[in-house]
């Protein structure tokens, strides 16, 4: 094909050729923005909401059960959004006249999302979602989910070529995926796993990674010394023991206490920073443990919301995060993470004063300059006015 000639007087032509165009274009209808193939493919890629039926629960222990999620065809999804292994959904369900989300790692592996995503639940104490889902999901029942989010995946520019993986609790959910994106071809790197645990029957997912072959697995238990497996914690010679000479990347998930043991153990290391990662999901529960914790003058605050033209009081503990505060005082808020990475629920500050821990303030530097706060993560130390978006 013979390639255009570069002048300046072509470049020039080109806005006075589109005019003309659009001036002497057919009078008719525009197609709408949905019908257009670049639309459509973003639309499957990163819809909106995601509709899904259960349509699977095995029971994995006697506080986790494994829902798989398969597309609520009746309601408008036709087929799972693709994601990267490490990435989460966030699910949403009605308890008690109050909106809640929570974000809930994808387990299985990313070709399998051609069918299904599986996710691990935990009961936890006093856990609004957590409890609604084991008591109130049942084969059939309707989920609604956002598409998948969050960073926690392989990258190859940035990460080294082995990663050793630190999992604990229901924080192998993640390394799950990776483990079967590595046995069916779509990550290539190499995975060390030290999968931790109080006991042996703690490891719900031990018996899929015997069954992988392209993954070293390490199960360590803390309060157990049995022949094959690590007796203690993912500390600095554990990890050194497993890990290749030279460079490797440590990601991390699991329970809170956990980041704060393998991130110190991290820096005996000497790894480099964009070599260590960690998974959050949740907000900090427990601000008072957090080293430039602002302690509070009163128990709670008022919080009034704008959103969409409507005002809205609701009562925060000083020490609970606000976000918590709007989901139970029925204000629907947008939210992923829910531990201040993502910026979904990025709200203004209209006034009064909040505390965000600087551990998991994922703000941009214009954002605390000009007011802005991520809700799932600040505590109020004023009352405060903010003005929410409203939930997508
Ligand atoms: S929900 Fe992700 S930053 Fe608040």
């Amino acid at each position: 094909m013979k390639k255009p000639k570069l002048s300046l007087l072509n470049f020039l032509k080109i806005v006075p050729d589109r005019v003309e165009k659009i001036e002497n274009a057919p009078d008719k209808e525009p197609k709408p923005s949905s019908s257009y193939k670049a639309n459509e493919l973003a639309a499957s890629l990163h819809p909106a909401v995601q509709y899904l039926t259960v349509s699977a629960i095995t029971k994995l222990s006697d506080d986790v059960k494994l829902f798989r999620l398969t597309p609520g065809k009746a309601a408008g999804t036709k087929r799972l959004a693709p994601f990267g292994a490490g990435q989460y959904i966030s699910v949403t369900v009605n308890a008690g006249g109050c909106t809640y989300s929570r974000p809930y790692s994808i387990a299985s592996s990313p070709l399998e999302a051609a069918e299904f995503y599986e996710i691990a639940v935990k009961r936890v104490k006093d856990g609004i979602v957590s409890n609604y889902i084991h008591e109130n999901w049942t084969v059939g029942t309707a989920v609604t989910a956002s598409d998948p989010c969050g960073e926690f995946g392989y990258e190859p520019l940035r990460d080294a070529k082995t990663v050793v993986c630190a999992a604990g609790g229901v924080g192998i959910t993640p390394f799950c995926s990776m483990a079967k994106a590595i046995n069916e071809g779509s990550e290539s790197f190499d995975m060390v796993l030290l999968y931790c645990a109080r006991k042996e029957e703690d490891l719900i997912f031990k018996s899929e990674f015997d069954a992988m072959s392209g993954v070293k697995a390490v199960y360590v238990l803390s309060d157990e010394e049995k022949p094959g497996f690590e007796h203690g914690f993912a500390d600095a010679g554990l990890i050194k023991e497993y890990a290749p000479d030279g460079d490797f990347s440590l990601f991390v998930c699991g329970p809170k206490a956990m980041y704060k043991f393998v991130g110190s153990e991290a820096k005996k290391l000497g790894l480099r920073r964009k070599f260590v990662r960690k998974e959050v999901q949740g907000e900090p529960t427990d601000p008072q443990n957090e080293p430039d914790y602002e302690l509070a003058d009163k128990e709670s605050y008022t919080v009034t919301v704008m959103q969409n033209g409507t005002v809205k009081t609701v009562v925060c503990g000083a020490d609970e995060p606000i976000l918590r505060a709007l989901e139970r005082g029925g204000v629907s808020a947008p939210s992923r993470c829910r531990s201040g990475e993502c910026g979904f629920c990025h709200s203004r500050l209209v006034s009064g004063r909040c505390y965000t821990p600087a551990s998991c303030d994922g703000r941009r530097e214009a954002d605390k300059i000009y007011g802005y706060i991520h809700p799932c993560i600040a505590f109020p130390r004023e009352d405060i006015t903010i003005e929410v978006p409203p939930a997508r």
